[in-house]
């Protein structure tokens, strides 16, 4: 196991063609759940009851659901999210809760979640809080704070405060409106109002800026991967794959002809 990211480096570097992996290329086509959608399931992801186990990497099969929608599942008996966008060439997914209750499973990340899977680059700690009294009314709350409803009762309100500040601020809340923290966890929650040109760097590290969003309940968490490492080769116009019948062996595939043309569609 150790070797391995050293004989994949190797062959990225050297753009190593195999017979094998041309072979592999061509019975792998990329599987798509629902054709209307722009980002096919493709290497390392797989799909056991459609492809062969040759055509992704260990650890990375998805399946389908009725709905057309790509799942990827928890360890065992703690079900599935579904996969909501891909992006091969930067190793990120964003993946939802069906139940609609993404901040729950995300307390339970480490536990239940697929080991190969990492949280993205926009990872920062969430402080969960459990405030007493009525239902808080997200208006009365704070900057950088959103409210949990899926977790929220009739006598009581989860908030997720996004930095120190919004955190110190809660739980100055004195009364009837006392907040206790339940746990300070890292995720990398995402919402499409939440764009990549609102981060901004504070010290040493990047944090979000403070996007209005209500409640966080059933918003999108960014994932990544790091192995296997592809998203060079996808950059370059090629694809990856396993190398021959058996072993983990990844090679990049890169066309002669097409790689420059793909490389402009890409950059337009
Ligand atoms: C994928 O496999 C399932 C189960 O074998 C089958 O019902 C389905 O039609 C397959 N989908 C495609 C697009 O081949
Ligand atoms: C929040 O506190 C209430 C009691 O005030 C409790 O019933 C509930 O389970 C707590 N929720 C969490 C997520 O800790
Ligand atoms: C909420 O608080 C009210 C008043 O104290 C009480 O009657 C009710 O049973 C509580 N509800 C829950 C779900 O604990």
């Amino acid at each position: 196991m150790n070797k391995f990211p050293l004989i994949f480096s190797l062959l990225t570097l050297n753009l190593l063609f195999s017979q094998h992996l041309l072979a592999s290329n061509e019975l792998c086509s990329p599987f798509s759940c629902n054709q209307h959608r722009y980002d096919p399931i493709q290497f390392p992801f797989w799909v056991p009851k459609n492809q062969t186990s040759r055509c992704g990497y260990p650890g990375f099969d998805v399946s389908c659901n009725s709905y057309g929608q790509t799942l990827i599942p928890l360890n065992s008996g703690h079900g599935h999210l579904i996969i909501e966008g891909m992006s091969y060439p930067d190793q990120l997914l964003w993946v939802s809760d069906p139940k609609k209750c993404i901040p729950k499973r995300v307390l339970d990340f480490t536990h239940t979640w697929p080991a190969l899977l990492r949280f993205g680059p926009l990872e920062s700690t969430y402080t969960y809080l459990n405030c007493s009294g009525t239902k808080l009314d997200p208006s009365v709350l704070p900057m950088g704070t959103s409210v949990i409803s899926c977790m929220s009762g009739s006598n009581h309100t989860v908030v997720a405060a996004f930095d120190h500040e919004a955190e110190t601020k809660m739980l100055e809340r004195g009364g009837e409106r006392k907040c206790e923290v339940i746990e300070r966890v890292n995720a990398a929650f995402w919402w499409p109002e939440m764009r990549y040109g609102y981060e901004y760097r504070h010290g040493d590290e990047y944090r979000h800026g403070y996007y209005p969003i209500d409640d966080l309940s059933n918003v999108f968490v960014q994932l990544g991967w790091d192995i296997p490492s592809c998203g060079d080769c996808i950059l370059r116009g090629g694809s990856c794959g396993l190398v021959g019948d058996s072993g983990i062996e990844v090679a990049c595939y890169i066309p002669a002809s097409s790689s420059s043309e793909r490389m402009e569609r890409r950059w337009k």
